[in-house]
């Protein structure tokens, strides 16, 4: 079946918004220190790229490539490393960015393979985050915006490979629901 961009739930000014709002935050937590973001491939790189901006404190980034999804729209439970990090991140302040936090276990994985690198602290930064369907309680440090259980693509969102480059968020309909395609 074809899907169908719906509706927009989140407009790119309200995401801008976001993430003035959690660069702030975490430039006030990190005062003093620099940190190192580690973008998880590929849904979070348009999202690291504004963080990254409003950042005022001193900051590296790397990236991560982790595979849990098919091209469906439902967690296989699996997560499989598909992209390490190029930099060693022992005794870095390091921040997890992602884009979206569903079940909650990929990022669950994440966090706990990357703190057996010893870095000297851990912390997740979301985009979005869908509450409702979380599997395993993970903790997650910084929330752009709460969702609802709904499938949203565009802003490095996917659906099998499409729409990441969306400026705005919207929710994926099935075909014949009058949207666009
Ligand atoms: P989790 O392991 O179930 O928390 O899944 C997290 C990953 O699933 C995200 O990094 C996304 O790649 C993908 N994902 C979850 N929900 C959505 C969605 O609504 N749209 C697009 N991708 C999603
Ligand atoms: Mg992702």
């Amino acid at each position: 079946m074809t899907k169908y961009v719906k509706e927009v739930l989140i407009s790119r000014e309200e995401i801008d918004q976001m993430c003035q709002r959690l660069g702030n935050q975490i430039s006030h937590d990190y005062e003093g220190r620099e940190v190192t973001l580690i973008g998880v491939l590929k849904g979070a790189y348009v999202f690291m790229a504004d963080l990254a901006r409003y950042l005022t404190i001193p900051c590296r980034v790397d990236f991560m490539s982790v595979s849990s999804y098919g091209s469906g729209t439902r967690s296989s439970g699996v997560v499989r490393i598909t992209k390490d990090l190029d930099t060693d991140i022992t005794g870095c302040d390091i921040i997890i960015v992602e884009d979206i936090v569903d079940s909650g276990l990929t990022l669950n994985h994440l966090r706990q393979l990357l703190g057996t690198r010893k870095p000297a602290s851990i912390a997740i930064c979301t985009a979005f985050d869908k509450p409702q369907r979380r599997k395993v309680n993970v903790k997650v440090e910084y929330i752009g915006l709460k969702i609802p259980d709904a499938f949203i693509v565009g802003y490095g969102l996917d659906y099998d490979g499409r729409y990441r480059n969306l400026p705005d968020v919207s929710i994926l309909g099935d075909d014949g629901q009058g949207g666009s395609k």
